[in-house]
């Protein structure tokens, strides 16, 4: 056991989540505090995932989920956006050793269509290339939008349903879910928000329907592993009951 806080059981059973989703905000307000521009401020916040990817398997934590660029995000000026497209390359581009080394499986969740063709290269082999791993789960949300995730999977199943393939009668939760674009992924034990907003901004709403969460002032530039570990410790010491009595 490394740094951070132990959430195994004196009888050595785990207790802490085992999916983490993070909404990773306060990176343009962490930035502008420091007279720099937003893009600053997300070059820092890239810095913090490698560390916080690395420090999953102490705290037990074998899926990490996080929000690097949402559909309503389009909505930011050009520059920031031509920027966080850039950082995005650059950062696959860089980190794919790095993540491969430390035994990430890395996937990527949203639509893929209207991403740059160069882009969309790079997240496939970053796919590729650690698709054997199984240390931890990182799956990086971009142009994700959860009401677009259930449009995009309602098309499908339609389509499924025109063709034959499925018989409407026979939809319950776990059809839909499997049209999802996370249909290989538990669901969120834990949802974190950093920078003091309490929304959850059309993220993995149907997958996080009896998540715990977590909204924190921290900014996520400075998000640490000890705090990342101290949340995944307060999860353990919650009772969760999914809607039922406690036994
Ligand atoms: C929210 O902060 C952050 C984003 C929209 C981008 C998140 C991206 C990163 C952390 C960069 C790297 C990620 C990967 C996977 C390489 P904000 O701009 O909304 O901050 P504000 O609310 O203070 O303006």
């Amino acid at each position: 056991m490394s740094q951070g806080l132990d959430t195994r059981a004196d009888d050595g059973s785990h207790t802490g989540p085992r999916h983490v989703a993070i909404i990773m905000d306060g990176n343009g307000r962490w930035a502008t505090q420091r007279g720099r521009p937003r893009l600053f401020g997300h070059h820092a916040g890239a810095k913090r995932v490698r560390e916080i990817v690395e420090s999953c398997p102490d705290v037990g934590v074998e899926y990490l989920t996080i929000f690097a660029f949402s559909t309503e995000n389009w909505k930011r000026t050009q520059v920031e956006v031509a920027g966080l497209m850039d950082l995005f390359r650059r950062y696959i581009a860089k980190e794919t050793r790095a993540l491969a080394e430390l035994g990430a499986r890395v996937r990527f969740i949203g639509d893929r269509e209207s991403l740059d063709a160069k882009l969309v290269k790079l997240m496939e082999k970053l796919e590729k290339a650690t698709a054997g791993n199984s240390k931890v789960n990182l799956t990086v949300a971009l142009n994700y939008g959860a009401r677009d995730e259930v449009s995009r999977a309602t098309k499908l199943l339609a389509e499924d349903v025109a063709r034959g393939l499925l018989d409407p009668a026979n939809v319950d939760e776990e059809t839909v879910s499997r049209y999802l674009d996370t249909r290989v992924l538990p669901d969120p034990d834990l949802v974190i928000r950093t920078s003091g907003e309490a929304r959850i901004s059309n993220f993995l709403l149907w997958q996080s329907a009896y998540a715990e969460y977590e909204f924190i002032d921290t900014l996520w530039p400075d998000f640490s592993r000890e705090e990342f570990a101290s949340l995944c410790a307060s999860y353990g010491e919650r009772d969760r009951r999914f809607g039922g009595v406690k036994k």
